[in-house]
């Protein structure tokens, strides 16, 4: 039998075969580590640190490569700027602005920051998943030190305003950070010109290797530093203690740079899937609905909600042909319905009859996806 075909892309994606060509020497050859700088094994591999951390900073538009922490992905950079800034900041104020649509990896480190007294207060979005920036800029006060807006949303694929987002914080003195998991390696991203303070990224995300990831610490206008959330040898610039995984820091690098080089023409062959899709699957099912924004959302994601069938028998159904996820892969093992739809205004029926399709680079003919998810719709229906 044929493997299925894979559309969870916005849960991981497979690692490219050039990027493990790249990692593998970093494996039994060059494996020094990239502290130990007296002697030629560990300065092997900090040059290869060296250089990727210029390489990502280049490709994200920072002003100094030391502005690229390196992480074990976008959790714990979430939990390292959030807490990292509330720690170093909270003598200025305690109040953090949020959206209700946040990851759990930034919503469950708020909801922990209340036990170290925070304020949190958190956005709603509209329906197509977009914050309003005059709701933004309402609760401002002067306790306020912290927004956290996501780049793009994992479950809806909707793209924030992040350049006018990161404007307004500015305007205000506020430290603006934005989760960009779901849009490194798939959207242009230019830190500065973005007016983005701090930016975690996950590799696995664009086809780099699992556990591993980075920050972005701005350094210049303002010259912002965290607080550590983890202690040890001081790696990082003190902000992240921990010998650095440098087969994947060095596969992330060579993962990022392939995405970037393939990125525009990638996402009009996946917009264009996409929209195949979504409009052949209306002709059958008048009564699909597209979840998140028309147009400002990743090419590589559709959310749909399919009245009458339930998201988990259809992929009970189809899980020799197709792999795909309800709602959040994140979120799978919980069964209350997703805070994302809920917070655009899906009744709880309507989410757990909303699949969640992540196109990739592996993805196919459109047309033969579609054929088989009408057949099991079809099926469930009758
Ligand atoms: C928006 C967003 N933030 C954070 C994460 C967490 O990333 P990781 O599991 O690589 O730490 C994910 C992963 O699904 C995500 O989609």
């Amino acid at each position: 039998m044929p493997e299925p075909i894979y559309l969870d892309h916005n849960a991981t994606t497979p690692v490219d075969r050039r990027v493990l060509e790249k990692m593998l020497p970093y494996f039994c050859e060059i494996y020094g580590n990239a502290a130990s700088i007296d002697h030629l094994h560990g300065t092997r591999a900090k040059d290869a640190v060296n250089s990727a951390r210029e390489s990502i900073a280049k490709g994200l538009g920072c002003r100094k490569e030391s502005e690229v922490v390196f992480t074990s992905g976008a959790t714990e950079s979430n939990n390292l700027a959030l807490i990292g800034a509330y720690r170093r900041f909270r003598d200025k104020g305690n109040h953090i602005i949020s959206t209700a649509i946040e990851h759990p990896a930034v919503l469950d480190t708020l909801n922990y920051l209340q036990s170290e007294g925070a304020e949190i207060t958190l956005l709603p979005v509209d329906c197509n998943g977009v914050v309003d920036l005059e709701a933004l800029e309402k609760p401002i006060k002067k306790e306020t030190i912290l927004m956290s807006v996501m780049f793009a949303n994992n479950e809806i694929g909707t793209i924030q305003p992040i350049k006018e987002i990161g404007a307004l914080a500015k305007s205000k003195g506020i430290i603006f950070h934005t989760d960009a998991a779901q849009a490194i390696g798939h959207e242009k991203i230019d830190v500065y010109d973005m007016n983005i303070d701090l930016l975690s990224f996950s590799a696995h995300k664009f086809y780099g290797p699992k556990g591993v990831g980075g920050l972005f610490v701005r350094s210049y206008s303002p010259l912002i530093k965290l607080s550590p959330i983890s202690f040890g040898g001081g790696h990082e610039k003190g902000m992240r203690s921990g010998t650095l995984n440098v087969p994947g820091i060095v596969g992330m690098v060579e993962a990022l740079t392939l995405a970037t080089r393939k990125m525009k023409d990638e996402n009009s062959r996946l917009r264009e899937s996409a929209s195949l899709i979504f409009q052949r699957l209306q002709q059958t099912f008048p009564d699909i609905k597209l979840n998140g924004h028309p147009h400002n959302r990743l090419a590589h994601n559709l959310s749909l909600t399919i009245p009458g069938v339930e998201a988990k028998a259809l992929i009970y159904c189809l899980k020799n042909k197709l792999s795909f996820s309800t709602g959040s892969a994140c979120s799978t093992i919980k069964v209350e319905p997703s805070h994302v739809l809920k917070a655009i205004g899906l009744s709880d029926d309507e989410t757990f009859q909303t699949i969640r399709l992540g196109l990739g680079r592996s993805t196919g003919d459109a047309h033969t996806i579609v054929d088989i998810l009408n057949c099991g719709i079809d099926n469930i229906k009758s």
